[in-house]
């Protein structure tokens, strides 16, 4: 996959409209539509100290996370990118929808205090589906998220 190509549409969409709402879902759609093998793709997004689910393509997921459970919980808490090739041997997993095998997680900031703001989290049902160039290319879109959207409006 060019992440090249995929971090320009998604700086072009949310140049025009950088709402998080609006950027985010297609945000979610654009991931779903461009990386193949995945079963689900979107945003949990930090709200009351904890994760709340945001935008999203895929099955319905869990609607809460709480900071330190499960990949997104770790990621949010640790601020670090959770590349997990076998979700069933994360201690404390949660399965929202049983066919996912592998999963990355990647936190995204605020601009103003460099806070976490919200995960990005992306499934797939194939076992160590993320490679190193995936996290690289996914950590560009997420600097590109946090230069571009805006998280109050
Ligand atoms: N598996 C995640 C939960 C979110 S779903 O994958 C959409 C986790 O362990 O945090």
């Amino acid at each position: 996959m060019e992440y090249g190509t995929l971090i320009s549409q998604a700086a072009e969409m949310m140049r025009e409209e950088p709402w998080y709402a609006s950027a985010m879902s297609n945000l979610s759609a654009l991931l779903m539509t461009s990386l193949p093998d995945l079963n689900w793709a979107g945003f949990y997004l930090m709200r009351d100290g904890r994760l709340t689910v945001g935008p999203f393509q895929g099955k319905p997921a869990c609607i809460h996370i709480t900071l330190g459970k499960g990949v997104c919980g770790t990621a949010a808490q640790t601020d670090s990118v959770q590349r997990v090739p076998d979700v069933h041997e994360f201690p404390g997993h949660i399965a929202c929808d049983s066919a996912s095998n592998s999963e990355i997680v990647l936190p995204v900031h605020r601009r103003e205090d460099g806070t976490v703001a919200a995960v990005l989290d992306l499934d797939s049902t194939l076992f160590a589906r993320f490679c190193e160039e995936d996290e690289r290319g996914l950590l560009l879109a997420v600097r590109a998220i946090e230069e571009e959207i805006d998280w109050d409006r």
